[in-house]
């Protein structure tokens, strides 16, 4: 079953059922091995899923839930191997949409949910999305409406001594940091433009390469010359540019990433063969952002 959260599209199942998370693993295409999130419908039952919650994760719970951030805890016994992937410790969230509160209630335990996608590829954020990805592999999808955050969750290790953001999402850093009073490391802040060293995950079938945002303009038409089939993320400050296909992005990084999934999956059905982008100032919201970008223009295998 799909539901709507705020973030994305999730595939969910009873996280406390091992053959019913086998099958969100099977529908997605996804290796066992990678550990889901366990949706729950309020942070008083955060005890139950977890062996131990420290005080900072308290902290967090009670500043971002409901909402787009998952906090990574001691197992407790009643999550399977089979949710956690194997490892002794177990994410969790609890979603800010009124669909999926409800869906929660109603069900009373915990529902593990990647999110509705083919391993690998752009993420849902409309229930549409989630039919064309998965189709027949998937019982039925709750229709709640486009997404208004549109990135996943931040995702933060809260079992060390310091907390880790293990995945910037709908949560910014700064907001993260006001609460926690202490700043904090994320991955993937470097300015290096094309890392190259991400496994493509986010990916639409264009390829996506990323450049200088002065130097969008300039490649795209570059690479159309060359008989590409080139779509376009133009940034806010240039008017027109000679390409396939063009998606502008707005100057709001809240839009921009309520628009991210959408936009990719738009220039494919275009039939677009290359993606020619450029990465936002890495603060707020731009952070996730840039960080799916570099993700989407990862190695292929
Ligand atoms: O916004 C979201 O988080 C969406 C919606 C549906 O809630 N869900 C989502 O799930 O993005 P998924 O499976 O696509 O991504 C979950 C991420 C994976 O990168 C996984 O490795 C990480 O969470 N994760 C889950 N459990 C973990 C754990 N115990 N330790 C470290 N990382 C974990
Ligand atoms: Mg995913």
């Amino acid at each position: 079953m799909a539901f709507p959260t705020e973030t994305v599209y999730g595939l969910g199942a009873n996280a406390e059922d091992p053959v019913a998370v086998a099958r969100i693993f099977a529908a997605k295409g996804r290796p066992p091995s990678h550990p889901l999130i366990v949706h729950i419908g309020g942070a008083e039952q955060l005890p139950d899923w977890a062996d131990e919650v420290p005080e900072t994760a308290r902290l967090l719970a009670e500043s971002f839930w409901p909402g787009p951030m998952a906090l990574v805890l001691r197992r407790g016994r009643r999550v399977p191997y089979e949710t956690t992937g194997g490892l002794e410790t177990v994410a969790v969230r609890v979603p800010d949409h009124p669909v999926a509160l409800e869906l929660l209630a109603a069900f009373g335990g915990g529902v593990a949910a990647p999110s509705a996608n083919r391993f690998g590829s752009v993420s849902p954020t409309t229930a549409d999305h989630v039919r064309a990805e998965l189709g027949d592999a998937v019982d039925f999808v709750l229709d709640g409406g486009p997404c208004q955050v549109g990135v996943e969750s931040t995702i933060v290790d809260v079992t060390g001594d310091v907390p880790a953001v293990l995945r910037p999402g709908g949560v910014t850093r700064e907001d993260l940091e006001a609460v926690l009073g202490f700043s904090l490391a994320v991955p993937e802040t470097s300015h290096v433009r094309v890392p190259g060293q991400h496994p493509s995950h986010y990916a639409p079938r264009a390829r996506v390469v990323l450049v200088e945002p002065e130097k969008v303009v300039v490649e795209a038409g570059l690479a159309q010359e060359s008989g590409h089939r080139v779509g376009v993320f133009l940034p806010p400050d240039f008017d027109s540019v000679d390409a396939h296909a063009v998606v502008r992005v707005p100057e709001s990084m809240a839009a921009y990433a309520r628009g991210l999934y959408g936009y990719l999956r738009e220039l494919d059905q275009q039939g677009c063969d290359l993606i020619i982008a450029s990465l936002p100032v890495e603060a707020g919201l731009g952070l996730a952002i840039a960080n799916r970008l570099r993700r989407a223009a990862g190695p292929r295998d």
